[in-house]
Formats: C-alpha cells, sequence, structure tokens
C-alpha cells in the first residue's frame, strides 16, 4: 500500500482510508450496543450497507477479519452494475445491490440494514447531495424501530469548496446543520442540533487546518497536500 494517497490513483486505498473504515468500527463499539448481538458487542444482529466502489472489499476484509458481520450480513451497493455482478460472482453469500442507493431503498436487501457507510465521496454543501440526503431519513427511521438504533457513517469532500471560494468551516457548519434538519424526528428522545456534531468555534478550527476528530467528524487527509475528507458518524438512538 502506498504510504500517502494520490487522489487519481489511489484515493481509496491508502492508510489514512483504512484508518477511517476502522474508526468507524472503533465508533459502533464504542457508541452503540442495540445493532449489537450481547453485551460483549462482537458481532452485529443488523446488516452493515456499504458504497463499494473499486475498494469496498476492503472493508469487508476489515469487518470479516474482525468477525463482527452478522451470517450474509453485508450489503454492497454501487451506480456500476458491472461492478456489482463481479461482487456478486465473488461472494454470492452477501447481498447486493446494482443502481442508486436512494432509488432502492425499498430493495429487500436492505430491510435489514443498521449500519449505513455513505461513503459517497460528494463534495459538502453539494445542493444535490442535500435532497439526497433527505432520503436517507427513512431508512434511518427504520433501522431505529428495528433495532432501536441506526448508525450513519457518511464521508464528504471538505475542501472541494474552497476551489469556490467558499469557506470550509462555514461550509461544514451548514452540512451539519442539513444533517440535523433531515434527520429530525429521528431520535425518540431528543433532536440533534448542530453544535452537538460541530463544537461551537469548530468553523475556525476547520479553516484554520484542522485535522483529527472533531464533534461527530474524523477529519482527515490521505494525501499532504490533498483535499481533506470529513466523515460523520452518528449513532441514531
Ligand atoms: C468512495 S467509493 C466507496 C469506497 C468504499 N466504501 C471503500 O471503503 O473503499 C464511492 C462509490 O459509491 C458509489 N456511489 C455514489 N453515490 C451512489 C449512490 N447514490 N448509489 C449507489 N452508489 C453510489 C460510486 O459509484 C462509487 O463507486
Amino acid at each position: 500500500m502506498a504510504p500517502l494517497s494520490d487522489r487519481q490513483h489511489d484515493a481509496f486505498d491508502n492508510p489514512a482510508k483504512m484508518a477511517c473504515r476502522e474508526g468507524n468500527l472503533r465508533v459502533l463499539r464504542e457508541a452503540a450496543y442495540l445493532l449489537w448481538e450481547d453485551g460483549t458487542r462482537t458481532r452485529l444482529r443488523c446488516d452493515w450497507c456499504e458504497l463499494m466502489g473499486a475498494t469496498g472489499e476492503r472493508t469487508i476484509d476489515l469487518l470479516e477479519r474482525e468477525g463482527v458481520l452478522a451470517p450474509g450480513g453485508f450489503v454492497g451497493v454501487d451506480l456500476n452494475p458491472a461492478r456489482i455482478d463481479a461482487f456478486r460472482q465473488r461472494r454470492p453469500d452477501l447481498k447486493w445491490v446494482a443502481g442508486n442507493l436512494y432509488e432502492r431503498l425499498e430493495a429487500p436487501e436492505l430491510a435489514n440494514v443498521g449500519v449505513l457507510n455513505l461513503d459517497a465521496y460528494g463534495e459538502i454543501g453539494d445542493p444535490d447531495g442535500r435532497g439526497d440526503f433527505q432520503l436517507i431519513r427513512g431508512l434511518a427511521l427504520r433501522g431505529v424501530e428495528r433495532f432501536g438504533e441506526f448508525a450513519l457513517f457518511w464521508n464528504q469532500d471538505l475542501d472541494s469548496v474552497v476551489r469556490r471560494r467558499n469557506n470550509s468551516g462555514q461550509a461544514l457548519r451548514r452540512h451539519t446543520e442539513m444533517v440535523c434538519k433531515a434527520l429530525k424526528g429521528c431520535l425518540p428522545r431528543r433532536d440533534l442540533v448542530s453544535e452537538m456534531l460541530l463544537p461551537e468555534g469548530g468553523e475556525e478550527r476547520i479553516d484554520s487546518g484542522f485535522v483529527g476528530v472533531l464533534g461527530a467528524f474524523e477529519i482527515y487527509r490521505g494525501k499532504t497536500k490533498g483535499h481533506r475528507m470529513a466523515n460523520l458518524r452518528i449513532i441514531l438512538r
């Protein structure tokens, strides 16, 4: 594996990306409990759903190495049908959905999803992304009803807004507000507010180049001078 990421060639296959995958599992172990079979948090009782790309198998390898998947409890989704066909041939024991996740939310393969790795690599603040994200609400609610919890990981490009002279910190704040609005009413006991996900003053830290964990975000960069990614991790319950 290359020591640094080159977004042109290995944006999804580098140590920073691997650490992010491991971070998702760590947060699931630390912050979720109803999604696990029992208090030992060794095996999930729900399905893990992931946008695959060419490298989603790195996630499957990690989850299988750690022995956390329920039998057949992985659903791989991708826009590219040929890619999904190839995955299905290699792993007929897992579930596969070809097409746009937002249009396939009622697919039977998604009925048991309690963890969604929405690893889309879109831009923070992209208006299309905002519309699509509203649709995730239904999937999250279904998970909360079924398991009492739903884990959402949403990985987006933080610095692409800078190209358009926007300010990354403010864009991340707006992104966070949008997430809270879209998930309003999903938590039975309280509503998410933006500062729960991105602490007050987080904008300035983001603008001064912060990398690391900030509130519910892991901000990371694979390549030294590449864009930062903002991976949001929320456990709804
Ligand atoms: C960054 S890759 C996923 C990387 C992978 N999760 C990993 O850990 O290496 C993103 C993939 O998501 C797919 N994708 C993006 N939006 C999608 C959508 N709405 N429905 C289905 N697949 C989507 C793209 O085709 C792309 O292949």
